[in-house]
C-alpha cells in the first residue's frame, strides 16, 4: 500500500500535531530511559539517536508504518535477487558482492560464484601492482559511482595505503583536471585505471581518450600494462584498445559499486586483505540489516526517522559532519547515494507521488563547519537534522588533538540541544535542535564497509516506504542528451531554435 494511504501514516500525522511543543531537554527530563533506548548498536558502529525529534510513541507508528509498507517484504526480494529496479528490469544485488564464497544455494549460487572469481583475479591485480615499483602512480579515471567511492575510501584509509605510490582521482570533463595531474607524471610509471559501468559516459571516454593519447606522445607502447578497464561493457573496453579488464555486472548500481571491480584503486592502496576486510564489514552489516528485529535494527531506525523527518516535520535537509578529516569525501558519497537514489518524483509504477523524498543531503568535516556554515544549524530559522560521525581512536600520536576534536562534536551535539536561554536577541540559542551521534571504535577497512552499507541500507529504507524506485536515475539523463546538441552548437555556432537565454550565452561563449 501507498505510504500515505495507510493508517500508520494517518496515525502519525494525528501524532505529530500533537509533537509540536516537543522538546528535547523536557523529552530527557521525563524519561530516564531515553539515552539508552534510543541507542543502537550494529556491527562496527554505535548510534545514539536519542537527541532526535521522536520518541518511543512515534518509533512505535514507524514501525507500524514499515509493516504497512512492506519494508521487510521489499528487503527480502532484494535479497532474493528479484528484479526490484523495475524501470530497469534488473535485480540489485551490490550486497552480493560482500557475501562470503559459496555461501548461496539455488539460482544465486552461480552469481555468488562470478562474483569471487571475478574478486579473486582483481585481487591479484592489486598485489601486482602493489608489488611493481615501477609503477608510482594510479591514476583512477571515472565519475559519479565509478570514482567517489573510490577516492572516499582510499583516502578514508590513507594511514594503510601501500607507500611509494601516489593515486589520483580524474573525473572531471573540465580538462584543467587531467591536465594538472598529468603535468607531473611519466607514462612509465603511471597506470590509468578507466572506470566506467557503461564505458560510455561521455566525460570519462574524453578523459580516457586523453590519457591514451598522452600516454602514446610519451612514447608508451604498453597499453596492456598501463591501462585496466573496470566496466561490464567489457566489448566496448577492447574496441577502445583496453585488454585488461576487470568486469561487473548491470545488477550493481553505479554508486553501489565501490564493492565491485570499481574498488580496484582501493584494493591496490590497501591490498588484497585489506579489501577483504572492507567486504567483511559491509557483509556483516547486511546481516544486521536482514536479521534484526526491526525495532533494533539500525538501518531501518535511520531510515524511518528521515521519513519523519522529511514528510511530518517538514525538514527537507539534513547534514553531515565527519568528526574525522579521512573522512573529509564521504558527505559527497553520501550525497549521490541518498539524493541519485531517493531524488524520485513517481512512484515504482511511474504516478506521480503527492510527498517529499529524498532530503538534501550536505556537510563538510568537524570542526571545519563548525567555523563556516554551523552558525546557521544553530540560530538560523530552517531546523536541519545533523548527523555526527566520530571515531574513538586517532592513528596518529598528536598529544590533545584527538580528545579535542572528540569534545567539539559532542559539544556541538549538546550546544545545538541545549541552547543558550540566559542572554537574550543575537546571543539566544533556542536549542532543541536535532542531532544523531554515529560512533565508530577505528576507522578501519571494516568499520569504513560497515558504515557505508549502514548507509545504503537506511536509503534504501525510506525509499521502500516511500514507494520509489531507489535502483534507477533517469534524471540525469536530459542534461545529457542536451549537452550534446549544445557542443555541436558550440562548435557551429548555429543558434536557431533556441531559446533566448540559452542563445545569448553561446553567442557570448564563442
Ligand atoms: O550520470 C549518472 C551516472 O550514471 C551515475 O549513476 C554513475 O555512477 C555515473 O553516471 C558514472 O557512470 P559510468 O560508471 O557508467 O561511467
Amino acid at each position: 500500500m501507498r505510504c500515505d494511504q495507510t493508517p500508520a501514516w494517518k496515525a502519525l500525522q494525528t501524532h505529530v500535531s500533537g509533537f509540536a511543543g516537543f522538546d528535547l531537554r523536557e523529552a530527557f527530563r521525563a524519561d530516564a530511559s531515553r539515552a539508552t533506548e534510543l541507542a543502537q548498536s550494529a556491527p562496527h558502529v554505535f548510534a545514539d539517536l536519542s537527541k532526535n525529534h521522536t520518541d518511543r510513541a512515534t518509533e512505535a507508528l514507524l514501525l507500524e508504518l514499515a509493516q504497512q509498507t512492506g519494508l521487510t517484504q521489499h528487503r527480502d526480494a532484494m535479497f532474493r535477487g528479484e528484479h526490484i529496479n523495475s524501470s530497469e528490469d534488473r535485480a540489485v544485488m551490490h550486497w552480493l558482492l560482500r557475501q562470503p564464497a559459496s555461501s548461496l544455494q539455488g539460482t544465486l549460487a552461480a552469481p555468488l560464484a562470478q562474483v569471487h572469481a571475478t574478486l579473486d583475479a582483481m585481487l591479484q591485480y592489486a598485489e601486482q601492482v602493489r608489488a611493481d615499483e615501477a609503477i608510482t602512480d594510479v591514476v583512477n579515471i571515472g565519475i559519479g559511482g565509478s570514482d567517489l567511492g573510490p577516492q572516499m575510501a582510499v583516502l578514508a584509509l590513507q594511514d594503510l595505503v601501500v607507500s611509494g605510490k601516489r593515486f589520483h582521482f580524474v573525473s572531471n570533463v573540465d580538462g584543467h583536471e587531467l591536465a594538472s595531474v598529468l603535468k607531473d607524471l611519466k607514462a612509465q610509471n603511471t597506470l590509468f585505471l578507466i572506470a566506467s559501468k557503461t564505458f560510455t559516459t561521455t566525460e570519462t571516454m574524453t578523459n580516457a581518450r586523453s590519457a591514451l593519447a598522452w600516454f602514446q606522445a610519451q612514447g608508451g607502447r604498453d597499453v596492456a600494462r598501463h591501462f585496466a578497464a573496470l566496466t561490464t561493457n567489457v566489448d566496448a573496453a577492447a574496441t577502445f584498445g583496453i585488454s585488461t579488464t576487470f568486469g561487473f555486472w548491470d545488477w550493481v548500481g553505479g554508486r553501489y559499486s565501490i564493492w565491485s571491480a570499481i574498488g580496484l584503486p582501493v584494493a591496490i592502496a590497501i591490498g588484497a586483505q585489506g579489501f577483504r576486510q572492507l567486504l567483511a564489514g559491509a557483509h556483516s552489516m547486511d546481516q544486521h540489516f536482514q536479521s534484526a528485529p526491526l525495532a533494533q535494527n539500525l538501518p531501518v531506525r535511520l531510515g524511518l526517522l528521515d521519513v519523519w523527518y522529511r514528510n511530518f516535520l517538514g525538514y527537507t535537509s539534513r547534514s553531515l559532519a565527519p568528526y574525522h578529516s579521512a573522512l573529509r569525501r564521504l558527505p559527497a558519497y553520501l550525497q549521490q547515494l541518498e539524493m541519485e537514489s531517493n531524488g524520485k518524483r513517481v512512484d515504482r509504477n511511474g504516478q506521480a507521488l503527492p510527498y517529499g523524498t529524498s532530503p538534501v543531503l550536505w556537510g563538510e568535516p568537524g570542526t571545519n563547519g563548525q567555523h563556516a556554515y554551523f552558525q546557521m544549524l544553530h540560530q538560523g530559522t530552517d531546523v536541519v537534522p545533523l548527523e555526527f560521525i566520530a571515531v574513538k581512536k586517532p592513528t596518529h600520536k598528536l598529544a590533545d588533538h584527538h580528545e579535542l576534536l572528540l569534545a567539539n562534536a559532542i559539544a556541538q551535539a549538546q550546544a545545538l540541544m541545549l541552547g543558550q536561554h540566559d542572554a537574550g536577541g543575537h546571543q539566544h540559542f533556542t536549542g532543541n535542535r536535532p542531532s544523531t551521534f554515529l560512533l565508530l571504535d577505528e576507522l578501519t577497512p571494516a568499520s569504513l564497509g560497515a558504515l557505508i552499507a549502514l548507509q545504503e541500507h537506511r536509503v534504501f529504507v525510506s525509499g521502500a516506504v516511500w514507494g520509489i524506485n531507489s535502483f534507477d536515475q533517469w534524471g540525469v539523463e536530459l542534461g545529457k542528451v542536451l549537452a550534446r546538441d549544445i557542443h555541436a552548437r558550440i562548435l557551429s555556432g548555429d543558434a536557431a531554435g533556441l531559446d533566448a537565454s540559452s542563445a545569448g550565452l553561446l553567442a557570448r561563449l564563442r
